[in-house]
C-alpha cells in the first residue's frame, strides 16, 4: 500500500527515486512571514507548524528515512520570554493535536537536545509521543529542541572519556565511527542533504558532525511557505546532484584516454 503511494507521487513529481535518506532543515524565517504581514511573530511560528505538517507527511509517504528539524536552538533561549513561552505552548499544541496523524502515517517521534531544559509538561507531553510512536516503522521524525551541535559533540566526548577511564575503551581504537555513534543522531542514517529557509547561508550550531558530506539547499522561500511543491523542488535539486564525497565520479573512464 505504502510503496503504492510513493510510485505514484514520484510518478507526479517526477522524481527518480534517488531521494536522500535523512533530511535535516533548518526552519528559517518566520518571523519575516507575520512581520510582511503586520502579525505578530507567534503568527509565523504557527503558520510555520503547518508547513512541519505538510512536509512529515510528504517525507513519510516518500519513503525518506528520518527527517530531522531544528525547532529550538539554545540560543532561541534568548528570545523574548513571552515569544519563548508562546512557542513552547505552540510545541504542546502541536504534539497533542499530531499524535494521532504521527500514528496514521506510521511516523516515529523522537528529540535530539537537551530535553532537561523544556518545560516539565512539555517533557511530559514529549515522552508520551515518544512512547505512542515508538513502534512505527516509516519515517523517523527528530525535533531538535533545546539543541546545540557543540553542546552534542562535548557530549559524545564526556561519553567517551567515560568508556575510556572504565578501561572499556583503548584510545587507540577511537575512530569516526566511535564518535559518530555517541551522538544523539548515532543511530540514524547519516544525514544526506539539510535544506535553509528564508536565504541565510548558515550552519546555526545544527548538526556540525553529521553535515560533513551533506548536500545542501538553501532557498529564499520562508519557512511558513514552504510547502510541497517547494520540498520537491529540493528534492529534485538532490536528485541532479552528484556526490562524491571529496573524491572524483564519472572521469575515470577518460583520465585513462587522456593518459594513454
Ligand atoms: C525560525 O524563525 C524558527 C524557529 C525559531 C523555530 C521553528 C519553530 C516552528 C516552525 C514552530 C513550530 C514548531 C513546532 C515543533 C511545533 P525565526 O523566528 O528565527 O524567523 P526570523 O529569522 O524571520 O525572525
Amino acid at each position: 500500500m505504502q510503496t503504492v503511494k510513493k510510485d505514484s507521487l514520484l510518478k507526479k513529481y517526477h522524481l527518480k527515486d534517488h531521494l536522500p535518506k535523512h533530511v535535516a532543515i533548518i526552519m528559517d524565517g518566520n518571523g519575516r512571514w507575520a512581520q510582511k504581514r503586520h502579525l505578530p511573530r507567534i503568527a509565523g511560528h504557527r503558520a510555520g507548524a503547518l508547513s512541519i505538517r505538510e512536509i512529515v507527511r510528504l517525507a513519510g509517504e516518500l519513503g525518506i528515512e528520518a527527517l530531522t528539524l531544528y525547532a529550538f536552538s539554545t540560543e532561541n533561549w534568548k528570545r523574548p520570554r513571552q515569544e519563548v513561552k508562546l512557542l513552547m505552548q505552540l510545541l504542546k499544541q502541536y504534539l497533542r493535536s499530531e499524535v494521532k496523524e504521527l500514528l496514521q502515517n506510521n511516523v516515529r517521534l523522537q528529540t535530539i537536545g537537551n530535553r532537561k531544559d523544556l518545560p516539565k509538561e512539555i517533557q511530559k507531553e514529549l515522552e508520551a509521543s515518544i512512547r505512542a510512536t515508538a513502534h512505527c516503522t516509516g519515517l523517523t521524525l527528530v525535533l531538535a529542541l533545546s539543541y546545540s551541535g557543540r553542546a552534542d559533540l562535548t557530549n559524545a566526548v564526556k561519553r567517551i572519556a567515560e568508556q575510556v577511564k572504565a578501561k572499556k575503551l583503548d584510545p587507540k581504537k577511537i575512530t569516526e565511527e566511535t564518535i559518530t555513534k555517541a551522538l544523539s543522531t548515532g543511530e540514524l542514517p547519516e544525514v544526506d542533504y539539510l535544506i535553509r529557509t528564508s536565504g541565510e547561508m548558515r550552519l546555526s550550531n545544527f548538526l556540525l558532525w553529521e553535515l560533513a558530506y551533506s548536500e545542501i539547499h538553501i532557498t529564499k522561500t520562508l519557512w511558513p511557505d514552504f510547502r510541497t511543491q517547494h520540498f520537491i523542488e529540493a528534492l529534485r535539486d538532490f536528485e541532479g546532484r552528484q556526490r562524491r564525497f571529496g573524491g572524483v565520479t564519472n572521469i575515470i573512464g577518460s583520465f585513462t584516454q587522456w593518459a594513454r
